[in-house]
């Protein structure tokens, strides 16, 4: 990567996450010496999104994703590009050619796994061959599991020159008082990306565990061994667990591809992890048979959506249609200090063949999708910026095969804090 005059970029710097990335480099950019700057389509929404968070980015930079110029311009200037243009189905892949033609390390939030598989067909070989990392899925899903489990399999070796052989996570997660409404959960952004997965013509793909495993016969290992299961059930603590929400399909896909993607790099083919995993289903004055029903009600919706995406084209088309007429669309999402007020844990808990047990503890604050995960997506941004922070590794990464466990400790900054606990 030659010269540039800017470390990182937040493209899409308007919307309901972009913006929330852009404070973040605001604060801690400068504090480690990089030069960013905000990017988006229309350059006075640009002005005003950010004037109204009380944001001032050192520069804006006007590009779309119709203009491939603009995008081309970006991309060269920086070493970095976080990219919060969704759906990504739709506007994802004219910023990743952007990136690997003009050099520049391209990051997004995408859970869309059909469009991951895609790009990795398309763009791996490149951009391996420029040095360049594409990485997918670097928000809530599903970067803190990845990293968790990578730290965990990582001291498995080291303790005891062992593989991962299943892995149980679950994540907790305390949201402010008061009644939840949709906007206090979901972004319009995200609920547009999952018409689009289902309008899309590989939609089956999205709930497969093995669809981002290369090898066919790895793939099929993959699902014979760690099938994704949307049961709720009761853990050894007495927790009601259900299926990980909003979205049971994504970590597991990309935690697949870690391991597959860093045993290959050390000439090992451990066989797949076991994986399961879930949300703490909040206690308070519930019991436990009320507790199970709303872990089941939340296993059914996606159980409803892994039906769906495997039915007609025709069928899948016309539910499409309407949800994108029926669903919030962009900037509609959680705002303000509601934000702030939430807190969250992941608890990896992790046995190697030979039967050794190691436990990772992540703690975290602010909400888990929209501000943590603005939040440590710029943290990314920066260490990709620095020279030697992160592996040699290029091609198509998740996050934790392109971060790598040695510079955990920077996502403290983020408010995210991952421990060995035994
Ligand atoms: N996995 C996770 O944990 C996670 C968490 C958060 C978000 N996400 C994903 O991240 C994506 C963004 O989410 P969001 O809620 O922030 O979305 P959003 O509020 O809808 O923001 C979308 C952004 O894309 C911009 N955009 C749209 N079309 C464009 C074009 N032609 N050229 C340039 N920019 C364009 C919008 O600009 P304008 O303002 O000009 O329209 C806006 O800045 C979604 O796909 C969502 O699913 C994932």
């Amino acid at each position: 990567m030659g010269e540039r005059d800017l470390s990182v970029v937040v493209f899409g710097a308007t919307g309901v996450t972009g913006r929330r990335v852009a404070a973040y480099l605001a604060e801690r950019a400068g504090k480690v010496g990089a030069a960013w700057a905000a990017a988006g389509r229309d350059a006075a929404k640009l002005e005003r999104v950010l004037d109204e968070v009380g944001v001032s980015a050192p520069e804006t930079i006007v590009a779309d994703v119709g203009d491939p110029a603009s995008l081309a311009e970006m991309a060269s200037r920086t070493r970095v590009v976080l990219n919060l243009v969704g759906p990504y189905t739709l506007y994802g892949e004219p910023v990743i050619e952007a990136c690997v033609a003009n050099g520049a390390h391209y990051v997004d939030l995408t859970g869309e796994m059909p469009f991951v598989r895609r790009m990795i067909d398309a763009f791996d070989d490149r951009a391996k061959a420029a040095g360049i990392k594409v990485i997918h899925a670097s928000g809530f899903e599903a970067l803190p599991p990845d990293l968790a489990i990578l730290l965990a399999a990582e001291t498995a070796r080291k303790r005891w020159g062992e593989d991962l052989d299943e892995v149980d996570l679950e994540v907790a997660t305390q949201a402010p008082a008061g009644r939840l409404g949709l906007a206090d959960v979901v972004s319009g952004g995200t609920l547009q990306g999952t018409a689009e997965v289902l309008a899309g013509e590989d939609a089956a793909q999205s709930t497969d565990p093995a669809v981002l495993i290369d090898d066919p016969e790895r793939a099929a290992e993959v699902r014979r061994r760690s099938p994704i299961s949307l049961a709720p059930r009761v853990n050894g603590r007495g927790d009601v667990i259900a299926p990980m929400t909003p979205a049971a399909f994504i970590n597991p896909a990309v935690i697949q591809r870690t391991a597959t993607l860093l045993t290959g790099d050390q000439g090992r083919a451990a066989p797949p992890i076991r994986y399961r995993e879930g949300m703490t289903m909040p206690g308070g004055a519930a019991t436990l048979p009320l507790r199970y029903v709303a872990a089941a009600a939340l296993g059914a919706s996606q159980i409803g959506f892994r039906a769906l995406s495997r039915t007609q084209p025709t069928v899948r088309n016309r539910i499409a249609g309407v949800l994108r007429k029926v669903l919030p669309s962009s900037g509609f999402g959680p705002s303000g200090s509601r934000l702030e007020q939430w807190a969250w844990q992941v608890v990896v808990e992790a046995r190697t063949g030979g039967g050794h047990y190691v436990r990772i503890d992540v703690d975290a604050d602010g909400h888990p999708g929209y501000l943590a995960t603005a939040r440590f997506l710029g943290e990314v941004g920066l260490l990709l910026a620095e020279d030697g922070a992160t592996p040699e590794r290029a091609g198509l990464l998740t996050p934790a095969a392109a971060l790598g466990t040695a510079h955990l400790d920077r996502f403290q900054h983020a408010g995210v804090r991952f421990s060995l606990s035994s």
